[in-house]
């Protein structure tokens, strides 16, 4: 099982990163010493000041104080996920194919493994679609000897650009690009459609549970997730860059921050 990418120390810090405040203003806000923000920060889990911190900091304290869900794992047919290591830390490429042809979704750490599933079923890999620039997602593009991709808001060396609402179609897939900046600039959430279920790969702007770090656009980074990601239907499988697999309606109900 994959663990989800951020605790709610993590979760406590990208929020007041995001917002701005100093220790002394959020343990203010919360009515809770900066001794207590500062041990829960350090990850000393004490749900009585983790519920007093969700409030200043726009978050959903049930889902902050929840340490026990993960969600459901999920399999289906045509969607295959690749997570490899970079330095201390893991990261998410993704293949969705029909019968024959296929789109990876950023490059991982290392692309063997993602290269090793096409030519085991002998899929045709006709784009690689990049989330973001971060090296952790791209680093590998000169393996993946095909068109590859990038939001032209975020030109990266080596690919084609889009504008954002562009359609890509792979064999049966259809496969949308949406805007899901503030993470970085030119983040772009896919949403693929054709198989069991819709797809949305959403690079770092949405984890499960948690969101990619933006704190010098995070306004901007939850609108784009409340409006871009969160209205496509509860059953929708989100493929994030870190951490497990989830799905729109797991996160509307367990991501605190949009549970608030
Ligand atoms: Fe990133």
């Amino acid at each position: 099982m994959i663990p989800l990418e951020d605790n709610f120390a993590d979760i406590i810090d990208k929020a007041q990163r995001g917002l701005g405040f100093s220790d002394g203003v959020l343990a203010g806000g919360a009515g809770v010493s900066v001794d207590e923000l500062c041990a829960v920060k350090a990850e000393r889990f004490d749900e009585r000041v983790v519920r007093r911190l969700a409030a200043p900091l726009r978050l959903g304290a049930d889902a902050l104080a929840d340490r026990a869900w993960h969600p459901a794992a999920r399999q289906m047919s045509g969607l295959a996920s690749f997570t490899t290591r970079y330095g201390g830390m893991s990261v998410n490429a993704y293949v969705a194919h029909d019968s024959v042809r296929a789109a990876a979704f950023d490059t991982g750490a290392d692309a063997a493994p993602l290269l090793a599933f096409l030519s085991d079923r002998s899929l045709m890999l006709e784009l690689l679609l990049l989330t973001h620039c971060h090296s952790d997602h791209v680093g590998e593009l000169y393996r993946l000897k095909t068109c590859a991709f990038a939001s032209e808001r975020e030109p990266v060396a080596g690919t084609e650009t889009f504008s954002d609402g562009h359609v890509f179609c792979v064999g049966n897939l259809q496969i949308e690009a949406r805007r899901t900046s503030g993470h970085t600039p030119g983040g772009t959430s896919y949403v693929v459609r054709g198989l069991e279920h819709i797809v949305v790969v959403t690079g770092d702007a949405l984890f499960a549970g948690s969101i990619g770090g933006a704190p010098f656009a995070y306004e901007e980074a939850l609108r784009y997730d409340r409006e871009q990601v969160l209205t496509l239907p509860d059953d929708t499988i989100i493929c994030p860059g870190h951490g497990p697999l989830t799905t729109v309606g797991e996160e509307k109900r367990h991501n605190p921050f949009f549970t608030a």
